[in-house]
């Protein structure tokens, strides 16, 4: 008899790093099939964040295209996904997050009447379109769900005051914490430019601040440099053109900012630890910089992350260019206020997340595995 089949869907960057550990967990058990299959939303951003955990698809639907739209990735997806559910014919389709991947995933092993198990479930705004578009898709891939894999208490506690059957829902902690506490431990050596003083990491992409917002944000961060003669910003860019674009013209040319291309995970990790504040608009780093009590303004409206920002770390900053000048600022030379910031804490998992859920997957295909003490929901 063939064994149990799982596939593993990703398409994106935050998508690999957080499925990587998951993967790589389940081929721990030989007795189950793991199939890693991307469909390429992202083409070297995503081969970079998998190869950090030493794996390559087994599948590839090689779907990016300069200028996608959103309608462009979901058609390409779901029709790419389809067909390679209908060849592979697995018992569970696993995805991750709130990428237009994890929603096309979803949707396609609904339509085949696959089992979908979500990692990273249950994260909410209160606004469908903001962040835009992920908080449809993970809402969306939600509602098809066979198994929630949420990684917080209060991420779970979002998908019981839904209505969702509680006997679906299980806390396992965030995998993305099982992957940076295990890439903080890979790389020693320092790789990024040598520099005595202080270092200021940006990072900056989302969708609804493309534009203006992102023209705020840049000119809020030229003017920290230009006000802190030690600071040196390191800004490693995401490989959206418009993106590139926006911020090389209004960071490019200062001696003490370096536009970078994205370093590798584990390099990123290392990049992370050496800052003394993080500005970023990322859902991950959002969730990796407390694990290092590394303070981080998030350059957003809203959050489906507040755990950070309750536990102190991470503080909602908005997009306004004083805003962020002011908060960045008060950091830099407020020693009070940036030790009030800057505790390591993990409220986002404890590195264990990805046995949980091996251990919960497994169980529903009738293969033993040893227990991992479960998270259980509280009130
Ligand atoms: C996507 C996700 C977002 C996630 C982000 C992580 C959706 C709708 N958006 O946004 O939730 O936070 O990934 O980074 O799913 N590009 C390359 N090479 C790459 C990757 C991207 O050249 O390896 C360029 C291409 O021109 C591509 C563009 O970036 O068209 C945008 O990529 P896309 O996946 O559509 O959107 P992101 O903004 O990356
Ligand atoms: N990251 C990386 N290299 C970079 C920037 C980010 O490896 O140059 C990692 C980061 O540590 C986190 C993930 O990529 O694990 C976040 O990806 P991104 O910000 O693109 O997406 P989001 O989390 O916002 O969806």
């Amino acid at each position: 008899m063939a064994s149990p089949k799982f596939v593993c869907v990703v398409g994106t960057r935050p998508e690999a790093i957080k499925m990587a550990p998951v993967v790589l967990e389940l081929r721990r058990f030989p007795a189950v099939d793991t199939i890693l299959a991307s469909t390429g939303q992202h083409k070297e951003m995503l081969e970079q964040a998998l190869g950090a955990f030493r794996l390559k698809p087994d599948e590839d639907l090689a779907i990016m295209q300069h200028g996608q739209t959103l309608a462009d990735v979901t058609a390409r997806a779901v029709e790419g996904l389809d067909k390679l559910y209908d060849r592979l014919k697995p018992d569970w389709v696993l995805g991750q997050g709130d990428t237009t991947t994890v929603f096309a995933a979803a949707l396609t092993a609904f339509y085949r009447q696959i089992p979908f198990a979500h990692v990273e479930a249950g994260l909410r705004t209160e606004t469908i379109d903001n962040p835009f578009p992920e908080e449809f898709n993970r809402r969306a891939a939600g509602l098809i769900t066979s198994l929630h894999l949420a990684p917080t208490n209060w991420a779970a506690g979002n998908l019981v005051a839904e209505g969702k059957d509680p006997k679906t829902i299980f806390i396992t902690g965030n995998t993305g914490i099982d992957a940076v506490l295990q890439m903080a431990k890979n790389v020693q050596e320092d790789w990024y430019p040598e520099h005595g003083g202080r270092v200021v990491l940006l990072t900056t992409h989302r969708r609804e601040n493309w534009g203006e917002p992102q023209r705020q944000i840049a000119r809020a961060c030229r003017r920290l440099v230009e006000m802190f003669e030690d600071v040196l910003l390191i800004v490693p860019m995401h490989r959206n053109p418009q993106v590139r674009e926006l911020l090389t013209g209004i960071l490019g040319g200062h001696p003490r900012i370096r536009l970078i291309e994205p370093p590798d995970y584990d390099k990123f990790v290392k990049l992370m630890q050496r800052s003394t504040i993080i500005l970023s608009d990322s859902g991950g780093v959002q969730e990796e910089a407390p694990a290092f009590g590394i303070p981080v303004l998030v350059l957003r409206e809203t959050t489906e992350r507040p755990e950070g920002v309750e536990a102190g770390t991470a503080k909602l900053v908005g997009t306004d260019e004083e805003t962020i000048f002011g908060e960045a600022r008060q950091l830099l030379c407020d020693p009070a206020a940036f030790e009030k910031m800057a505790h390591a804490v993990s409220p986002y998992g404890d590195g264990r997340a990805a046995e949980r859920i091996r251990c919960l997957l497994l169980s529903k295909v009738g293969v033993t595995s040893p227990e991992v003490k479960m998270w259980t929901l509280e009130p």
